[in-house]
């Protein structure tokens, strides 16, 4: 069945394909970044040019598919299909077969050096361990699997929202990341650690602040615990907190080189990621020392693969802590000579009916440039929920609003 399409000069078609390599079309042109009416062309090119026929294919429930392709393709496709003795559906399945078996799943691509992600802002409750846990669970999203994206190409989209919340930004299809990452909560109240449902490290054991004060008893590796759901396939790793780290300023007291003292305790690690979150309590002061320390940009690599990630709320209060943060982090990278990169700031907690207040002030921080805007996630009740339930976001609600805006801060930090 043909019909004209004016869009683009292509007629429409509409045959049947099994569902299974109707699915896995579906994912690989979107992990070469193709339109899927390209594969088709392109593979229905490759099978009208084999020299005889391929071993017949199960198509045994196959559904109705549908797409474009430019005229005459198909009538040639008919014709070959009758010449060769195969059902239109036949040569169909065994075109995209042959376009699946020639084009394999892409590699995933990894970082030549672990990336180092440093989620920081001294004001409590503006949402660091959300952003921490909500981005890292995007990196490691399945890469086999298509999941929804917002489209952020423009933050000032948000601002010409229609007066109930809703925004004109594209959600894309789009495969996971599939990196392997690890989530450090190197924050005393273990709040990164108990919201992934696990429980803190007992006093006493071995522990991260142990190692920052050279008091390993083990490896560091062993109390590391995996973050247990499919669509992360193993790939989620989660460093827990231990109270232990309440003592940390004084347990680093006699250690030399204070600042590189979580480097030293995490650099063992680095080979099994390819990314590394940092949850940074809420304070300046030694410990977020040593977190810019471990962010800093190091020799051999790029600017801007690791860095500090800055959460803040989209209301005014958070712009004094912004100034007194950055100060600090100025102050670090002049007093030891650190390249610092900011990977940018995350506007969190968004809420455009909350008026002017919520608007102008996300303006503001999109006016500040450098660093820029590299996320805003709205203020929204999944997020509360999966916490409630001590499960991660992605996992409880994946195509949550609050979800597609995660995925979408991990792509823009990851380019
Ligand atoms: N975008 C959001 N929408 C709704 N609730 C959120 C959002 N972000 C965070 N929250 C909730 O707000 C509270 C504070 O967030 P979170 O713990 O991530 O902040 P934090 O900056 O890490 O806090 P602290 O400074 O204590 O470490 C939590 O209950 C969290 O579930
Ligand atoms: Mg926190």
């Amino acid at each position: 069945m043909t019909s004209p399409d004016t869009r683009n000069d292509r007629e429409k078609v509409v045959s049947k394909l099994p569902s299974r390599l109707r699915q896995e079309l579906k994912v690989r042109a979107a992990q070469f970044g193709i339109d899927i009416q390209d594969a088709v062309d392109a593979e229905i090119t490759t099978w009208r040019g084999l020299g005889s026929n391929l071993s017949p294919i199960d198509t045994a429930g196959a559904e109705s598919f549908a797409t474009f392709l430019p005229p005459e393709q198909w009538a040639g496709f008919r014709a070959d299909c009758k010449d060769r003795g195969v059902s239109l559906i036949q040569g169909l399945a065994q075109s995209v077969q042959l376009w699946l078996d020639s084009n394999p799943s892409p590699a995933v691509r990894r970082p030549a050096i672990t990336r180092r992600i440093v989620v920081c802002n001294q004001k409590g409750g503006v949402g660091k361990t959300a952003i921490t846990a909500g981005a890292g669970e995007a990196l490691a999203e399945d890469p086999s699997v298509l999941v929804p994206v917002r489209v952020s190409k423009h933050f000032a989209a948000l601002l010409e929202e229609d007066g109930e919340g809703n925004v004109p930004l594209a959600l894309e299809d789009l495969p996971g990341l599939g990196q392997r990452v690890l989530l450090v909560d190197f924050d005393p109240q273990g709040h990164l650690t108990k919201q992934l449902g696990h429980e803190p490290l007992p006093m006493g054991g071995d522990s991260l602040t142990n190692h920052m004060a050279g008091d390993g008893k083990g490896e560091l590796r062993d109390v590391i615990v995996t973050i247990d759901e499919d669509r992360f396939g193993g790939r989620l790793h989660l460093l827990p907190a231990c109270t232990d780290a309440f003592l940390l300023d004084v347990r680093l007291a006699s250690v030399r080189a204070r600042e590189a003292a979580l480097e030293r305790a995490l650099a063992p690690l680095e080979g099994d990621y390819d990314v590394v979150l940092v949850d940074c309590p809420p304070s300046l002061g030694l410990s977020m020392d040593a977190a810019s320390y471990y962010g800093r940009r190091r020799p051999e690599e790029v600017a801007g693969n690791s860095g500090v990630l800055i959460v803040v709320q989209a209301e005014d209060s958070s712009a004094d802590a912004y100034d007194l943060l950055t100060s600090q982090i100025e102050d670090m990278r002049s007093d030891l000579a650190l390249d610092l990169d900011y990977l940018g700031i995350v506007v969190n907690h968004y809420d455009a009916r909350r008026g002017y207040i919520a608007t102008s002030s996300l303006q503001s921080w999109m006016d500040i440039k450098d660093p820029r805007v590299v996320g805003v996630i709205g203020d929204l009740k999944e997020q509360k929920e999966a916490v409630r339930v001590k499960r991660p976001l992605l996992a409880y609600a994946p195509r949550c609003e609050q979800s597609v805006a995660l995925r979408a801060l991990a792509r823009e930090i990851s380019k």
